[in-house]
């Protein structure tokens, strides 16, 4: 990694050496500081593009806010409160074979779970049940 050429002394290879990890360590803090600041602001970001995930995907069939229409109603505290994020992300990527409900196999990851947290944020006092999953 390290390679001492005939012209230079090892004492400017070493003054090199230095400030590569001086700017290494720079580096990682602002590295870290940047996904903390992310982290903080996670939660809205993730609201918001879920919901115009939602407006554009959903909507149609479960009503603007969920209230339902040819879907059935999501915004229910009855049914959050007894539905786990894991349910709901299967719905969405697997559908309901043989019903109305379709696949929306297209949507990445963070796309499912960014209409979860839309989802949730109708009843923001609701607690989520966590279900073991056993396989
Ligand atoms: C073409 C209409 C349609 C669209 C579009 C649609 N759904 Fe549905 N959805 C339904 C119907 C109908 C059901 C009821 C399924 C059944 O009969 O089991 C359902 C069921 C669900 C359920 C399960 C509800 C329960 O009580 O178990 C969830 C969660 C859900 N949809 C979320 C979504 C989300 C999120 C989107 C958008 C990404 C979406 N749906 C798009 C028609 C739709």
């Amino acid at each position: 990694m390290f390679y001492p050429g005939i012209h230079t002394k090892p004492e400017q290879n070493n003054g090199h050496l230095i400030l590569f990890f001086m700017m290494l360590v720079f580096a990682a803090s602002t590295a870290v500081g940047f996904v903390s600041a992310a982290q903080a602001s996670d939660t809205s970001h993730d609201i918001q593009s879920g919901q115009l995930l939602f407006q554009k995907n959903c909507a149609a069939c479960h009503g603007s806010e969920g209230g339902g229409g040819v879907g059935v109603p999501l915004n229910m505290s009855d049914f959050l409160s007894t539905t786990s994020d894991e349910y709901l992300k299967k719905t969405i990527q697997l559908g309901r074979p043989g019903r109305i409900m379709p696949a929306f196999s297209t949507l990445s990851e963070t796309q499912v779970n960014n209409l979860v947290h839309y989802i949730r944020s109708w009843k923001p006092k609701i607690k989520t049940p966590v279900y073991s999953q056993k396989k």
